[in-house]
């Protein structure tokens, strides 16, 4: 091969944002998430001391994936475990994930409904794409993570409905039921980014029956009411809460129901990339053969090794309880901290915590600060404490409520950020 000297290529920024760009690129929004990150960084570049609970994600220096599941996917490399992996995952994967699903929620599921795929995001996004067409409605409740975003992706009419802190920030079948005549999804999370929550059964079975109900009602020629249940953190739902399922509640909307899961939080493995949908066959087959086309496939080591770890129902219980303990123990500490505040008369409030990886947690501040905007702000800039707004999660921007999320900190560092957010709320008098 012969070498040529490199010609420096100079591009000239748009005139206008997403000039020359599809309409639905243009405009995309942006996560607020990451925007946030990026003004944490800024302030830990600057050595300012930052407790970050705002990434919905794991430190690998705190949560370190645990090493079967990594040498396991070393051997599968080492294997040549390299190639294009079959487009609907693995059979053995598929095979785990039945059996997973059998003996954690009864559930029998033949092997045409579980699809395997690189993350629960493209099956999201999968499951908006097979079901809507542009115009079609998505109802949601908010607070909830980026459902406002996939329906954007797919011209979705989209009906966000409010919840209550009292139950959780999880809807009632009373709060949802106006809004699901005519509807084509529901798109359900549980347990819940970012309250933290969990769906209590008669909660969900409630919702489950108005499901059934809703499409007993439609005739032939209808589109089905399809209800998306994106369980991601269900393995780490904490004891107190224990996680359910609509089709273990009502096995009638097996039909229409559409599972999102996958080893991200579960595992700690948010970087390893293995998702799954467990839907009726007609939709997991056309979930594939559209996922097929944009090649969102798990990569076939991790999925070797995934594989290996869901066959054994004692590995997957030990690597997510090992996982659950340490986000336990930091939402523990968190809570004590916050007792201490509430207890010290500051205007704090919170849920107690459910074991997913995050907390929710009220300021009372709107008066002072006009919005969350504002009190994020405060927070961040007077106390080091990094937090997420609920309006990057579909509320109003001035509730005063935020997400903690735990997976990125040390139990250490929790008490002295604590200790820095008193003294900020006490110098406001
Ligand atoms: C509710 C929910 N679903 C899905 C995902 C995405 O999971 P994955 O990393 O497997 O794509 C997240 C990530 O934060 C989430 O909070």
């Amino acid at each position: 091969m012969t070498t040529t000297a490199a010609t420096p290529l100079a591009f000239a920024p748009p005139t206008a944002p997403g000039e020359g760009l599809g309409r639905m690129v243009t405009t995309l929004v942006g996560s607020e998430i990451l925007r946030i990150a990026g003004e944490v960084r800024a302030l830990q570049a600057a050595g300012q001391p930052v407790l970050n609970l705002t990434v919905g994600d794991f430190a690998p220096r705190q949560f370190r994936i645990d090493p079967e599941l990594e040498q396991a996917i070393v051997r599968a490399l080492a294997a040549g475990e390299t190639n294009y992996p079959p487009s609907d995952g693995l059979m053995p994967l598929r095979e785990g994930v039945r059996d997973l699903y059998a003996r954690s929620f009864g559930l029998e599921y033949p092997l045409a409904g579980i699809l395997i795929a690189s993350g629960a995001r493209p099956v999201i996004w999968g499951a908006y794409q097979a079901i809507l067409d542009p115009g079609d409605t998505v109802v949601y409740p908010v607070p909830s993570w980026n459902n406002n975003h996939y329906c954007h992706l797919t011209g979705a009419r989209q009906v966000a409905v409010a919840t209550r802190p009292d139950n959780g920030f999880l809807p009632t079948a009373e709060e949802l039921a106006p809004h699901l005549p005519g509807a084509t999804l529901l798109a359900l999370n549980s347990p819940l980014n970012p309250a933290g929550s969990g769906f209590g059964r008669e909660q969900l079975a409630a919702i489950a029956r108005l499901v059934v109900a809703e499409n007993r009602r439609r005739g032939a020629a209808d589109k089905p009411l399809y209800l998306l249940y994106d369980q991601i953190y269900w393995l780490l739902a904490d004891d107190s809460a224990p996680h359910a399922t609509p089709v273990e509640l009502v096995p009638e909307v097996a039909p229409y129901t559409i599972f999102v899961d996958g080893i991200s939080k579960a595992f700690a493995a948010t970087g390893l990339r293995v998702g799954w949908v467990v839907a009726p066959p007609h939709l997991a087959a056309r979930m594939r053969d559209l996922l097929g086309h944009v090649g969102a496939w798990a990569p076939r080591p991790e999925q070797v090794a995934t594989a290996g770890i869901l066959a054994d129902a004692g590995q997957t219980a030990r690597l997510a309880g090992a996982v659950r303990a340490g986000v336990v123990a930091r939402l523990a500490e968190l809570e004590r901290g916050l007792a201490r505040l509430v207890a010290a008369g500051h205007p704090v409030r919170y849920l107690p915590p459910a074991g997913a990886l995050y907390l929710s947690v009220h300021f009372d501040l709107i008066a002072r600060f006009g919005n969350n905007r504002g009190i994020r702000k405060f927070l961040l800039e007077e106390a080091g404490f990094a937090v997420v707004p609920f309006h990057a999660f579909g509320t109003a921007d001035d509730n005063g409520w935020f997400r903690l999320s735990v997976g990125a900190v040390g139990v250490e560092e929790i008490a002295p950020a604590l200790e820095r957010v008193a003294a900020a709320l006490a110098r406001l008098g």
